[in-house]
């Protein structure tokens, strides 16, 4: 056997250009591990693929690398070809998860989903969930496994011992600008799909202004990444490509977030909220075989929404992971009145007013994000608590004609606001003098893999790319 490279020759390699082999990806994710790579060398490493990239089979290596990093979960063998998750890159208002788990749930899925807290100006489920009072994000793999036998889904953070790799290279992404480099990414997300033994995984890709990716093209490049190395990962992979310009939804905010889902969860809400939460189902029920296309897999879902067992199946979520019955129950089953008592308000409630009429263009949602982060929805540095009753609910959509004076946004915060606050805030609202061309649909495309058998005739509803393989 050829004698193993040591870590500075495999970062010239690729310094200079060249392939890595999968043996030699496994030693520098083993020395990444065993922490016998120096920060140093991995940061150059990080640096090295940032800038040189890797193929589609060296990004394969290197997601496998890292799941075999850690501990991988196990299940019975009855719920093969049942086990789904989704992941979303990140958005503002991005409540999606909260109603599609247990709609998932109450269509036969099985649903360990994994997610995260919010960093920089995006929200996080994890946060969302915390709202709500006694719920635990903390599980072990034999508790989750405990709760997806009585429930079939629960919403848990990151355990220590799956893809530690990918806590260790994440963390160092982070400080040498090396975050936002697709093979990396790809890497990264699929990994721990990988370690939680999925059957299929659906992505939301976001593209826009106030997303990862900022052109749809980018966006198209992860997706296409992501579902060409999930689907030879063993993981039956689409990804929704989806706009983030706007919010999602009307409410920013971890508790306001929390409202606006269950109003998802009893057939109700925004409609471009109910419209991601179905087509990001109805491609995992399609895939997981509990559909015979997207669109009746959306329609499946739908009606998990609006008979209330995609409701009955959070509330039984809510029980398993600590939140007190009698609370659960009313947040469920009560009055706005009854959910804004068990979630709380922010002790200042205020309306922004328009300061000149006119017609609403969009409501952007990066200035809004991060002032809202500011007021404490988010965190500057991972750790930091957040106000989980800080947020916004906007009056307004575009396409309206709004006048000076009316409200456009309803502010929940705890503190003084800055008049540069205010001032960024308004900045958020962009008006014209005639109204707006009509919007481009917030789903934009979809990628799905090449092993993907096509569906009845008319499926899937949107534009479809297959991932190329790079
Ligand atoms: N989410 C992840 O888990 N990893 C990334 O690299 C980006 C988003």
């Amino acid at each position: 056997m050829a004698a193993q490279a040591s870590l500075p020759t495999l970062i010239r390699k690729k310094r200079d250009g060249e392939r890595l082999e999968e043996d030699e990806i496994r030693s520098f994710v083993r020395g990444v591990t065993e922490g016998t790579a120096q920060e140093g060398q991995i940061g150059a490493m990080l640096m090295a693929i940032r800038l040189r990239g890797m193929d589609g089979g060296e990004t394969l290596a290197l997601a496998r690398a890292m799941a075999g990093s850690g501990r991988a979960l196990a299940w019975p063998q009855a719920w093969r070809g049942l086990l789904v998750d989704k992941h979303s890159t990140g958005g503002v208002g991005d409540k999606v998860s909260l109603a599609l788990a247990p709609a998932l749930a109450a269509c036969g899925c099985k649903v360990p989903m994994i997610s995260g807290r919010g960093l920089g100006h995006t929200g996080g489920t994890l946060d969302k969930l915390e709202a709500i009072p006694g719920f635990r994000v903390t599980q072990t793999p034999e508790q989750m496994r405990s709760i997806l036998e009585r429930v079939g889904c629960c919403i848990v953070g990151q355990s220590e011992e799956l893809a530690p790799a990918d806590r260790v290279l994440y963390g160092l992404r982070d400080v040498t600008a090396t975050v936002d480099s697709p093979p990396l990414v790809t890497a990264s997300i699929l990994s721990k799909k990988a370690a939680e033994q999925l059957s299929a995984l659906v992505l939301d890709v976001k593209f826009g202004s106030a997303a990862l990716c900022p052109t749809q093209d980018s966006a198209r490049e992860l997706a296409q990444s992501l579902v060409w190395v999930g689907e030879r990962l063993g993981i039956r992979t689409a990804a929704v490509l989806s706009r983030m310009d706007e919010p999602l939804g009307r409410c920013v905010g971890n508790s306001l977030e929390v409202l606006e889902a269950l109003e998802c969860l009893e057939g109700g809400g925004p409609p471009d909220l109910r419209e991601l939460v179905t087509a990001l189902g109805g491609l995992l029920l399609w895939h997981c075989g509990l559909a015979g296309g997207v669109p009746q897999g959306q329609e499946r879902l739908g009606r998990a929404l609006d008979d209330g067992s995609a409701l009955c199946a959070f509330e039984a979520m809510l029980g398993a992971q600590g939140v007190p019955p009698d609370t659960a129950h009313r947040l469920c089953t009560g009055t706005p009145e009854q959910r804004r008592g068990v979630l709380g308000q922010a002790s200042i409630v205020e309306e922004l007013p328009v300061l000149q009429g006119g017609w609403v263009q969009r409501v952007a949602a990066l200035p809004l994000a991060r002032v809202l982060q500011e007021l404490g929805t988010g965190r500057a540095r991972a750790g930091d608590a957040v106000k989980p009753r800080v947020g916004a609910e906007l009056l307004v959509a575009a396409g309206q004609r709004v006048r000076a004076g009316e409200p456009w946004l309803r502010l929940h915060h705890e503190g003084a606001l800055s008049g540069a606050a205010r001032r960024a805030l308004q900045g958020a609202l962009c008006l014209g003098p005639a109204p707006p061309p009509a919007p481009p649909p917030r789903l934009a495309e979809t990628v799905l893999g090449p092993g993907t058998p096509p569906g009845p005739p008319g499926t899937p509803e949107l534009p479809a790319s297959a991932g190329d393989g790079r």
